[in-house]
């Protein structure tokens, strides 16, 4: 039987010499309440990694993955009531209700702190507090923020130190005085004395994830996984950045950061924003097809982006993380041959399956699910009872740097200068492939209406259409709307703003498949993106903006007919009318504090679809 890890085992740590005082008193604060039995000050090393994953597979919380096959790996199973982030326990409790916006839940931060008080009152007992110090962005950039996370999770513990730049450097870097954000997290399930631990504690009835942006700090309860429990990702580097990104005139964005290096050699990066599950990862890990010869794409960052204009005026991102917390399912050496690789050693995976030689498996690695393989939920899957073997959310969390296609400049302390913005969501039908939108403020307006189908990200109506704006909607930390200007604002102050485009993998035909190839294929859009931006692809005016002829894109090694393009092209005047109906939906909801210019740009919108056909009609049947 597992016992918790006592003073005398816990490896020695520096907490002796701690300066910050503000700090240490936090600490001993959270302490004192939550009552741990141990307080631990992380490191970051890899002696403290290996102690921890150690300390995980002793509990049976980890498994050991074969050695050869994936060298330094480990799989879990987490309890089935804790497997997504959830959004309707999501809280932004700012002081003024309208200060979250009609879009976040929202409670007086009194009353929740008084709530969370009660919760957090000795919920550590029987188990150990760590103090996880770390950096969003390289150490020492000016584009930096620090965090420090307290949590009674070793499987934090091991995630952050992949995620994040964690451990004593941290401390360092904040000297007696550094400004952090500070995160208590617990999983919310403390244990009586003698009390065997479950392999994945949480607290299955009562969750919590709270963000007081004022105060930019974040409290956490009741879950491990993934964006609920580490801290570092969705609640500070979206959620507690966002705001203080709007204070300080930046932008903290959940997309990826992409380079594309052309035939010639020139290097244009691209920031592309999908809501979860929508393929960032898949995007920014891109594989050209073999007869695009010369066009490479490189990787800086699968999931946020923070963006700061520099002093030539242009837009530069740093990816604020430092690995991957990526989706399995789906993912292949035909799909994602960059993510394989990137996990094929010093990976954790949270939900996959398990096969009988000690490797993992997920639905659509190959065709078929080898025989014996542990699913999920910890038993021997049956292909007859129409169970998955992993959850359609379970995850990898690798380290970036061994990514394959990870860009030389990836941790550039300066960032990347970004030409383009690429939004994108899951439609099945309505919107087209690719298209450029006509300026700046009717990108902002794109962005700020774009709808997906709902996936297995976060607990939810699978595959409902929402207006997911920006592919923020589960991660700004204010009012939506106040984010719309803000976006309107920060264009208008850029000498040359990046290009805004429009894309869509996923539209369908009548019998479900998808029409469009994906995957590697989507370097052709990719291409006609870069070439739009250095000023030497052809467009033609529609409705909703600029869009490729078919003989604007290439095609080279691709069987994609004239027809296939306009199946996947055709602005349907029926279905935006509908499109603009949902706009309207959205814009009613935030009414009193919406840019004005929206109202009008919907207007025109309207007005070009009622246009002759010959002007609305497609881009996709011109010569
Ligand atoms: P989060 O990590 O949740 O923010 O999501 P993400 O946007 O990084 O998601 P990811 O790239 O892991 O998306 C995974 C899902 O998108 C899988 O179901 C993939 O099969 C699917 N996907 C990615 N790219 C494509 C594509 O080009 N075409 C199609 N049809 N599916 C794609
Ligand atoms: C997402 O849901 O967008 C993710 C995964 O990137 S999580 O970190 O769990 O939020
Ligand atoms: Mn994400």
């Amino acid at each position: 039987m597992f016992k918790n890890i006592t003073s005398k085992e816990l490896p020695k740590d520096y907490s002796a010499s701690v300066r910050h005082e503000k700090l240490m008193a936090w600490v001993q604060k959270m302490a004192a309440h939550c009552q741990p039995d141990n307080i631990y000050w992380c490191d970051g090393s890899e002696e403290e990694y290996q102690f921890f994953c150690n300390v995980l597979v002793e509990k049976g919380t980890f498994i050991r993955l074969n050695p050869e096959k994936r060298p330094n790996s480990y799989a879990c199973f987490s309890d089935p009531s804790d497997v997504a982030r959830v959004e309707d326990r999501t809280f932004i409790c700012s002081r003024l209700r309208d200060d979250a916006g009609p879009t976040n839940n929202w409670m007086d931060p009194r009353e929740m702190k008084s709530l969370l008080n009660k919760l957090f009152e000795g919920c550590m007992r029987g188990r150990n507090m760590y103090v996880i110090p770390f950096c969003m962005g390289p150490l020492g950039s000016p584009l930096s923020h620090i965090g420090v996370e307290v949590t009674d999770s070793e499987y934090v513990v091991v995630n952050m130190k992949i995620m994040t730049r964690m451990g004593k450097a941290v401390i360092d870097q904040l000297g007696a005085d550094g400004e952090f954000v500070e995160c208590l997290h617990s999983v919310g399930a403390p244990l009586a004395l003698g009390q065997t631990d479950s392999k994945w504690p949480c607290n299955p009835e009562v969750k919590y994830i709270v963000h007081f942006p004022e105060e930019r700090s974040i409290v956490s309860y009741g879950s491990g996984y993934g964006g609920n429990a580490l801290l570092g990702k969705k609640c500070f580097a979206l959620r507690i950045a966002s705001s203080m990104a709007l204070e300080e005139d930046w932008l903290a964005e959940h997309m990826l950061i992409l380079g594309v290096e052309s035939p010639q050699g020139e290097k244009t990066y691209v920031a592309a924003a999908f809501p979860s599950a929508c393929g960032k990862t898949n995007f920014a890990m891109l594989i050209p097809p073999k007869a695009m010869e010369g066009w490479k794409v490189t990787t800086v960052g699968d999931d946020i982006a923070w963006i700061k204009p520099g002093p030539d005026g242009k837009l530069y991102a740093i990816n604020p993380e430092a690995g991957y917390f990526g989706v399995a399912p789906g993912t292949n050496y035909k799909s994602n041959p960059n993510a394989m690789e990137t996990i094929s050693r010093n990976t954790i995976f949270t939900n996959v399956g398990v096969t009988p030689d000690g490797d993992v498996w997920w639905e659509g690695m190959t065709e078929e699910a080898p025989a014996g393989v542990i699913n999920w939920q910890g038993q021997v899957h049956d292909p007859a009872s129409g169970k998955p073997v992993a959850h359609p959310n379970a995850r990898f969390t690798a380290p970036a740097s061994q990514c394959p296609s990870i860009d030389p400049e990836w941790e550039n302390p300066a960032g990347v200068p970004i030409s383009a913005f690429i939004f994108g969501g899951r439609r099945s039908t309505t919107v087209p492939l690719v298209y450029q939108s006509f300026n700046w403020s009717f990108g902002v307006y794109m962005a700020a209406t774009m709808g997906s189908e709902m996936t297995a990200a976060a607990f939810g109506e699978l595959g409902k259409v929402r207006r997911d704006p920006f592919a923020m909607l589960p991660f700004l930390g204010y009012h939506m709307a106040e984010y719309f200007n803000h976006w309107l604002n920060f264009g208008r102050n850029l000498p040359n703003a990046p290009r805004i485009f429009g894309v869509n993998w996923f539209r369908k035909d009548e019998n479900g498949n998808f029409l469009w190839p994906g995957f590697g294929e989507n370097m052709r859009v990719l291409k006609w993106i870069v070439d739009r931006v250095r000023g030497r692809a052809a467009a033609v005016e529609c409705p909703i903006g600029w869009m490729p002829r078919y003989r604007d894109m290439e095609w080279v090694g691709l069987d994609f007919s004239r027809e296939d393009f306009k199946s996947i092209m055709t602005i349907d005047r029926e279905a935006w009318k509908k499109e603009l109906l949902a706009h309207e939906e959205l814009f009613s909801r935030m009414y009193d504090k919406l840019p004005k210019e929206f109202f009008f740009m919907r207007e025109l919108l309207l007005s070009s679809l009622w246009r002759s056909p010959e002007y609305w009609g497609l881009a996709a049947e011109r010569e």
